[in-house]
């Protein structure tokens, strides 16, 4: 789809905005996570023009949004005791449950899997458009295929404007990284994606929890990721990015020994005033939420500065929403991390 009319809608116009979605549009919509490109879920040409506005691969699934916990029924073919549980624990919010899918699925939208992914989102703008649609939502991030998932309106009005019917601007997503993935096809739960719903906490509500190997090892070019989105380049920026691996200390000295005008560091605000190259932050080092709300704005910000070929990046914990964090600039750094 190109040239369409893009119309801009504000947090006023949810009303027009499942209407235009009720009539076979697509819409940029917010979430507590990032911005989704929504569609009906059970339409197969609305979600086709997802796939086109986007170039996203056909065999990538999206996730189906549910306004309320009892939507989930016709979507699965069956509502696991495990499937409840999280969903009564975390649901309204940043947690997304595979399960074996219904007939009700079209194909396009489950990437040709017998399985689907469903989430009932934690914002209730995003609730409320869902439940005046009447309709299960598939909504992937509403980034262009391949670039950093969107956390602000102007990322996804530089991304596609001029290719969906609308974008609703609600200002900055809460949270800023893609919602938990978790399969329970299998016996052992497993987190495909990390994210603001950790490992932690549904370990604390689950008698096994795993993490998928892809989360934070590269897979080799012949296996077949539990989540087909994992097998695909994610958020590269142009600039190569190197992970250093280390305390403050010797993160500013190694920044600091290999500085040229061609580098520029990745880091935490409170670390600006030691370096002696130009830096875009990602939060402060004490808050990790705040990493997570932040990264891929300034990855975005990055791409937006043609004269550094190199960034030097500081390293996120890995524990909590730290994991999350970890898990997609190791995927904008294509796994270069060097431990100082
Ligand atoms: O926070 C979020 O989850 C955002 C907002 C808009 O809700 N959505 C989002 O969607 O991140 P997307 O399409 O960018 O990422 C969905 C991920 C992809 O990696 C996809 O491969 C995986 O979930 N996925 C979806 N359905 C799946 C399935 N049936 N089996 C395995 N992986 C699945
Ligand atoms: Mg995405």
């Amino acid at each position: 789809m190109c040239n369409v009319k893009t119309q801009i809608l504000s947090e006023n116009d949810c009303e027009f905005a499942a209407q235009i979605l009720k009539n076979g549009g697509i819409v940029a919509i917010p979430t507590e996570t990032v911005y989704g490109l929504a569609a009906n879920a059970l339409d197969k040409s609305a979600v086709k023009k997802i796939f086109v506005a986007k170039g996203r691969p056909s065999d990538n699934p999206l996730i189906v949004h549910i306004s309320e916990v009892e939507e989930i029924y016709n979507l699965v073919s069956e509502f696991t005791p495990a499937a409840q549980k999280l969903a009564e624990t975390f649901w309204p919010g940043p947690l997304t449950i595979i399960l074996k899918k219904s007939d009700i699925i079209p194909s396009i939208v489950s990437g040709g899997l017998g399985s689907v992914a469903v989430r009932l989102p934690g914002n209730s703008m995003t609730r409320k458009i869902i439940k005046t649609a009447g309709i299960p939502l598939a909504a992937p991030s509403a980034n262009l295929s391949g670039s950093p998932s969107p956390t602000k309106f102007l990322h996804v009005f530089t991304d596609l404007f001029g290719k969906i019917d609308a974008i609703v601007d609600a200002g900055p997503c809460e949270v800023g990284v893609e919602s938990t993935v978790i399969s329970l096809l299998n016996d052992v739960p497993k987190i495909l994606r990390p994210g603001a719903i950790t490992f932690e906490q549904l370990k604390s509500v689950l008698d096994n929890v795993e993490v998928d190997d892809a989360v934070l090892a590269q897979l080799d070019e012949n296996s077949q990721p539990a989540s087909p989105g994992m097998k695909y380049k994610h958020y590269a920026p142009k600039a190569r990015v190197v992970i250093l691996n280390g305390s403050r200390e010797l993160f500013v000295n190694y920044v600091n020994n290999h500085a040229n005008p061609q580098t520029v560091a990745l880091c935490y605000e409170d670390d600006v005033e030691v370096l002696k190259i130009p830096a875009v932050t990602f939060g402060k080092e004490a808050d990790p939420y705040s990493h997570a709300k932040n990264l891929f704005d300034a990855l975005r910000k990055i791409d937006e500065m043609p004269q550094f070929n190199t960034v030097f990046a500081r390293c996120p914990a890995q524990d909590g929403i730290g994991l999350a964090v970890y898990n997609r600039l190791l995927r904008a750094a294509a796994f270069n991390v060097v431990n100082l």
